[in-house]
């Protein structure tokens, strides 16, 4: 039987997750912006290797706990591992979460890059919503990529020539008609949070940008750097004419594949371990409250 898509990128996942967030902006939103200073149980919609469980549990009250679903029995595999060591009380479960029935008992229903994936969005909103008790909390941690991709500054290149952001719009659009998967879906949330009936809704951006420094210890430039080039910045586009029917299918004029072609070319030669190069994934962190009448 074919592995689960999933459970091939655990090492994606753990070389990617620390571009997005400072430990004391995290620590700024727990004590700060969402209040939390009863123990409460989050329960984290595709939990992957439960990153985000990892990351908030420390800075939530103590006894509070942590349930992670995901589709991925290798990624459950592995939080079960991290979490084994550590102090908290913890439940997994393998399951798809378009079928799992769950009680509405959980305090804060939390996701990170997952609702990207869904292709009824709104609809799992409405199973976490679901799933939380009267007076808790969503929040949803999405990918807003045009503006992740808006902000890469790679010293001494034009931002145009290595980034044709017109061309990018229009690809994330068709990519949504298509599969249904939203790179942009982060500053889509606020919107779809007020039409579930959500109430207080705010939008915060991911604090990070991360610098990758000629001047740098090697050691830790070339960690950033495998972490920028894992998240597939710099990559080499592949097979020319491949690429340039992909990019027309989907809706882009033939000399605007060619240009995202070529920039992606350029960006690819250029961007190297030695590159000055600042970029902020400006992931959208959405919350709401629920306020059953
Ligand atoms: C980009 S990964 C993010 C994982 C984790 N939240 C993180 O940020 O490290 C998307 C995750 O969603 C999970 N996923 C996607 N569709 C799912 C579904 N229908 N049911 C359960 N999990 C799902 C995948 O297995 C994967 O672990």
């Amino acid at each position: 039987m074919e592995e689960y898509y999933w459970d091939t990128q655990l090492e994606y996942l753990r070389k990617t997750r620390d571009l997005y967030y400072n430990d004391d902006y995290l620590e700024f939103l727990v004590n700060n912006v969402w209040k939390i200073t009863r123990p409460v149980h989050m329960i984290d919609y595709g939990c992957g290797y439960g990153y985000l469980g990892l990351k908030l549990l420390p800075l939530l009250p103590e006894g509070s706990k942590y349930t992670g679903v995901d589709k991925g029995e290798q990624l459950i595999n592995q939080a079960k591992a991290y979490f084994q060591r550590l102090p908290y009380e913890t439940e997994f479960i393998v399951a798809d979460t378009n079928e799992l029935e769950l009680e509405s008992k959980y305090d804060i229903a939390v996701c990170h890059a997952f609702l990207l994936h869904m292709s009824e969005p709104k609809r799992m909103l409405q199973r976490m919503v679901d799933s939380v008790v009267n007076g808790g909390k969503i929040i949803c941690f999405e990918p807003h990529w045009i503006s992740g991709m808006s902000s890469y500054e790679l010293q001494g290149s034009a931002q145009s020539e290595i980034v044709p952001l017109g061309i990018l719009q229009k690809l994330f659009e068709t990519s949504v008609k298509e599969s249904g998967m939203d790179g942009n879906i982060g500053a889509k949330i606020p919107g779809y949070l007020s039409e579930l009936g959500l109430e207080n809704i705010e939008c915060r951006i991911s604090d990070k940008v991360n610098f990758l420094n000629p001047d740098q210890a090697q050691q830790e430039k070339q960690r950033l750097y495998d972490s920028l080039k894992g998240d597939g910045i710099g990559g080499a586009p592949v097979n020319e004419e491949a690429f340039l029917e992909r990019l027309i299918r989907r809706g882009v004029t033939s000399e605007g594949a060619k240009e995202q072609y070529e920039a992606e070319l350029l960006f690819s030669q250029l961007f190297t371990i030695d590159s000055s190069f600042a970029y902020s994934p400006s992931m959208k962190i959405t919350f709401g409250d629920i306020k059953r009448k």
